[in-house]
């Protein structure tokens, strides 16, 4: 896929979706920033996951699921014909509401989307530990965890595996970095280091983070987009969103008048 020059992680151009006869995305025009954090609030059922899952295609694993318009990541559209999807998925990873590591070693889940994407030819072991050892260092991780790579990722503390789930994105060098809700299953001290942890990853990755949690918004992103009934109403940099809300739904619902 061609690099991209401009100034955009993801265009969304005149994007639709619908789940069966259930119209959920109505011609959406957006786009999200490269190299920084972008969170995205709005009420439940607004369509933010729906949102989030056109940009690595897979909401189509939903039989009557239909989409129709432009994303273009990294500047090629990926509705169109021809892309290769376990491509588009090495370059779009994604993070869930519950950490979902392999129950296999913590090593292997690190480098299990690194060796899928490598030919078997092109991997040596040496820069695998070079992998493994940077994508736990960027998740802060390693000094915690270096002796025992070959422990079940499984038995580790919540906390630390979402930070895993985060960290077997990195060796992949996504495009862009996908959360919803990353912090909906911890407690407010890990909440805080996940926070922290994706501030940190901000100026080399795209991230859009979607959060239920104003505070969180505020804290961890640098734009926010408010989401209502399938648009985005209004898409701005984080504080003047909140400080200075243009439009009175977002000013609503930021206050906690609805939602
Ligand atoms: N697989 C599906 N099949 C049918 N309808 C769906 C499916 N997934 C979502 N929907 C519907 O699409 C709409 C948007 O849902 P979505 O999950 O994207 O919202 P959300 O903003 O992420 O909500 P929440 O904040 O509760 O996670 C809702 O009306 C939901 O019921
Ligand atoms: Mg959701």
């Amino acid at each position: 896929m061609t690099a991209m020059t401009g100034e955009h992680a993801v265009e969304v151009r005149d994007l639709r979706l619908s789940y069966g006869s259930h119209e959920v995305l109505h011609g959406m025009n957006s786009s999200f920033r490269r190299n920084l954090i972008t969170a995205l609030i709005g009420p439940s059922g607004c369509g933010k996951t729906t949102l989030l899952r056109c940009f690595n295609r897979i909401n189509e694993r939903y039989d009557g699921v239909a989409t129709s318009g432009e994303v273009l990541i990294e500047g090629r559209n990926i509705y169109e014909e021809g892309v290769d999807l376990i491509e588009l998925r090495r370059q779009v990873g994604m993070v869930f509401q519950r950490p979902n590591p392999l129950p296999i070693s913590i090593r292997d889940n690190v480098l299990y989307g690194y060796r899928l994407h490598t030919p078997r030819n092109l991997r040596d072991r040496a820069h695998e530990d070079q992998a493994l050892e940077s994508a736990l260092k960027s998740v802060l991780l390693w000094d915690l965890l270096k002796d025992k790579l070959d422990h079940k990722a499984t038995e580790l503390r919540l906390e630390q595996q979402q930070k895993l789930c985060i960290a077997r994105l990195l060796p992949l060098k996504p495009a862009l970095i996908l959360m919803d809700e990353p912090c909906s299953a911890l407690d407010p001290d890990a909440t805080e280091q996940i926070e922290n942890l994706i501030r940190g990853l901000s100026s080399e990755y795209s991230i859009i983070v979607v959060t239920h949690n104003m505070a969180q918004a505020r804290r961890v992103s640098d734009e926010c987009a408010f989401m209502l009934l399938g648009e985005i109403i209004e898409q701005r940099r984080t504080e003047d969103l909140f400080v200075t809300p243009a439009d009175n739904r977002t000013a609503d619902y930021i206050e906690g008048r609805f939602g």
